[in-house]
């Protein structure tokens, strides 16, 4: 009797011992748009923003479309690399279980998405911000009955977030006349609009145990080639670049303000908008020969709305700036990604997992 009471005592505290001591990984929850989709809108079939057609994804893996609107990685992909975490699978992948998302997170990106939830209506289909923002909030619960509540909670204030949307709210709403936002605002009240969305849904995040948080900004948007096409000279698109300006002035603004006022909070803004202007002004300099076409690109079609099997691919794709109207190649993004390394100036999470020593290669589990 005394024997087996002492038993239960010592298994009380082996299981005590446990419970104290989250068992969990850092792993990490991406919010975004198609800069940071791996395979979301692939599941969403009525959506039109889609890279499930060759030649995306030609420089990842296998070498076929995997969700990314990129011939290879995303600037998440090579940011969180460099962390030492895990790649987050997409929400909408079948695979995904709780386990899944214990070791590896979760990405929740959708091509066309934006901060509002009225952007990119256009696409029929995409997970805006606040829809993500939902999405996470149905992870948790499934992990909270998995893990329990004390450890579900330790769990999540442990991970990284990554917040990565906004350009899809100019060029897939506020700049296009379709859009009410466009006659409604002006420049400065639609970025106070976009800035006093964000807040709230990183309150609303930190409300749901996000500590340490990182949001992008915006790059010179107004020279992606489906901007320039839109001037007969072919030149950047002077009002659109100012307002990817005004955004990060704002968003950095917001960020420090955010920080400050929630407890406990580590977030980040950076952006790498000069260091693209540069690269756009002085592609050689850089090692690029073109920063103002696609490489994807269909002949003398143009803008053809994504890359297409039927598309010219350029000859050396680590020397172009851009891989199709929208979106840079893998070669800008890892740029871009080292230009935000540098600007969030903390991260690495933690030693036990050393980043992909492989340029584009996807971990054998990725689609
Ligand atoms: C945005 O969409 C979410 C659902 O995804 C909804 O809960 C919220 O009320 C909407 N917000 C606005 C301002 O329309
Ligand atoms: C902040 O951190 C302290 C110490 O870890 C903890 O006691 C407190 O509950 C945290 N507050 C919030 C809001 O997370």
């Amino acid at each position: 009797m005394k024997f087996h009471l002492s038993l239960f005592v010592i298994i009380g505290i082996i299981f005590g011992i446990k419970l104290e001591g989250c068992q969990c990984k850092v792993v990490q929850f991406i919010f975004g748009d198609s800069l940071s989709d791996v395979g979301n809108n692939k599941y969403l079939s009525k959506s039109l923003a889609q890279a499930s057609l060759p030649w995306y994804g030609i420089d990842f893996g296998n070498g076929l479309p995997n969700g990314r609107f990129s011939n290879g990685r995303t600037v998440a992909d090579i940011i969180g690399d460099n962390m030492g975490l895990p790649r987050p699978p997409a929400f909408l992948d079948p695979s995904l279980t709780e386990d899944v998302i214990l070791e590896n997170g979760v990405n929740y990106a959708s091509g066309g998405g934006g901060i509002l939830n009225e952007t990119g209506s256009y696409f029929i289909q995409r997970f805006s911000l606040y829809k993500q923002i939902e999405l996470f909030q149905g992870t948790q619960e499934l992990i909270r009955s998995r893990v329990g509540k004390d450890e579900a909670e330790k769990f999540f204030q442990e991970a990284r977030y990554v917040v990565a949307l906004g350009s899809n709210d100019f060029i897939n709403n506020y700049l296009m006349p379709v859009y009410s936002d466009s006659w409604t605002y002006n420049d400065e009240t639609f970025v106070n609009y976009l800035m006093g969305t964000l807040r709230e849904q990183l309150k609303l995040l930190h409300g749901l145990g996000a500590r340490q948080l990182m949001v992008f900004g915006l790059g010179p948007m107004g020279c992606i080639p489906l901007q320039r096409v839109l001037s007969t000279s072919g030149d950047c698109q002077d009002r659109t670049n100012k307002l990817a300006i005004r955004f990060n002035q704002a968003g950095s603004k917001l960020i420090d303000e955010l920080q400050k006022q929630l407890p406990n909070s580590s977030y980040r803004f950076g952006d790498a908008y000069d260091v693209v202007n540069d690269v756009i002004s002085n592609p050689n300099k850089f090692g690029f020969q073109n920063s103002d076409s696609p490489c994807c690109s269909f002949g003398n079609i143009r803008p053809a709305l994504t890359c297409i099997p039927a598309s010219k691919l350029c000859k050396d794709r680590s020397k172009y700036v851009f891989w199709d109207e929208y979106h840079p190649s893998d070669r800008a993004n890892e740029l871009i990604a080292n230009e935000l390394i540098k600007k969030f100036g903390f991260m690495r999470a933690d030693q036990t997992n050393p980043p992909s020593p492989s340029p584009a290669i996807a971990p054998s589990s990725n689609h």
